[in-house]
């Protein structure tokens, strides 16, 4: 017993020693094609802000990012996950977009025992019944974005709700969130619908189905390309005026605005982030994302930001170590600040994110179109639904 400690001791030891002066390598997992891929880019240039300003180099190892392609497809998400941790021998991975590739990574990131930091997937599984000590979440769990809303939409005046959102695990936990909290407060839902996540180009028969149904209100999950698409096809039916839009607020992302213009005036949405935050941290973010990429940033570059950050701070709570992937985790829950967003904290009890939630309204001035925040819920922080650590 004493010579297996000793030696373990001895080795975690030499490791350390081996690792001075290497290479910290980020595995970063996430989709550059496909129905997501300006939402990786817009990640990946939100952590590269983060190590410009907080520091890319610490106890004099670089932290260097490995990119890998997801596709938005859980086998090729998983097997870039493997090829990162084999071949390049990353330290820790960050990544995915997607629920259903985070869903793909989750076993093999477990028994691996190799940290993951998710900047966006908010598959609830993975912070709930299906969560590990391995795998942190720096965004959203589905659900934390859409229970909110069905209390709200309710409160507001409305009575009944019609529900539409891709075919997979995201637009599925996000629509029963709202649905339970909806119902709950006494509305009802009058109906669903579930495109294809990859192959939806037109939305004219599902919007058809709306208009004869005539629910006080629409509520949708889209995003990438579906959120363009769909929020000018709603603009062309002429639907807006009878029936209103509202949703999980990636809907009309900074993203996605300059496509879809005019069109997406008149939404209200529920998010983590919107780039009109009243706060001297969220002006200096936007002011030095704006400074290097010449665009405004999203809800994405916040995420991507923000676990940018966290990994710097646990490092130099680590002092650059890496080998002790415990340490690290526990160094990642001892890390909080105030960005972009707002208060930030990691739960130690689900590792997902606590923060505020904000409840916002796209509007038209003059030329310019703007989130205008018009209700904010402080803190929220997920129930452990099932996780056990
Ligand atoms: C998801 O698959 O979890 C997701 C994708 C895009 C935006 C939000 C959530």
């Amino acid at each position: 017993m004493r010579s297996c400690c000793f030696a373990s001791i001895l080795g975690i030891g030499l490791s350390m020693a081996a690792q001075a002066g290497e290479d910290i390598k980020v595995g970063v997992v996430l989709p550059y094609s496909g129905v997501y891929a300006s939402l990786g880019a817009d990640i990946t240039d939100g952590m590269q802000l983060a190590l410009d300003l907080y520091g890319s180099e610490i106890a004099g190892r670089k932290i260097v990012l490995i990119t890998e392609d997801s596709e938005v497809k859980p086998n090729v998400g998983l097997t870039k996950t493997k090829k990162l941790v084999f071949q390049d021998k990353v330290d820790l991975l960050v990544g995915p977009v997607a629920s259903n590739v985070a869903g793909a990574m989750r076993d093999f990131v477990h028994n691996a025992k190799m940290p993951l930091i998710i900047p966006n997937a908010g598959n609830n599984l993975l912070t709930g019944e299906k969560c590990s000590p391995w795998v942190i979440r720096t965004s959203f769990s589905n659900d934390q974005i859409n229970r909110v809303m069905g209390p709200w939409l309710y409160e507001q005046g409305h009575r009944t709700l019609y529900l539409m959102a891709p075919d997979y695990a995201a637009g599925h936990q996000m629509m029963a969130a709202v649905r339970r909290g909806f119902t709950e407060a006494g509305g009802e839902v009058l109906g669903e619908e579930y495109p294809p996540l990859r192959e939806t180009k037109d939305f004219a028969p599902y919007l058809a189905k709306v208009k004869a149904i005539r629910p006080d209100a629409l509520y949708v999950f889209f995003a990438g390309g579906l959120a363009i698409q769909f929020v000018k096809q709603y603009h062309e039916f002429g639907l807006k005026a009878e029936i209103p839009l509202t949703g999980a607020g990636w809907l009309t992302s900074p993203l996605f605005l300059p496509a879809q213009g005019s069109a997406a005036a008149g939404f209200i949405g529920a998010l983590n982030y919107v780039p009109t935050i009243d706060s001297d941290e969220n002006r200096e973010f936007q002011f030095a994302f704006n400074e290097k990429y010449k665009r405004i940033a999203s809800e994405f570059t916040v995420q991507g930001f923000d676990t940018g950050r966290l990994i710097v701070e646990a490092l130099k709570i680590t002092g650059g170590e890496t080998a002790d992937k415990a340490a690290f985790v526990r160094a990642i829950h001892a890390v909080e600040f105030t960005g972009p967003r707002g208060p930030f904290r990691i739960d130690p009890l689900t590792n997902n994110v606590i923060q505020d939630i904000y409840i916002f309204e796209t509007r038209q001035g003059g030329y310019n179109i703007r989130h205008v925040v018009i209700d904010k819920i402080a803190d929220v922080q997920d129930p452990p639904n099932g996780c056990v650590m």
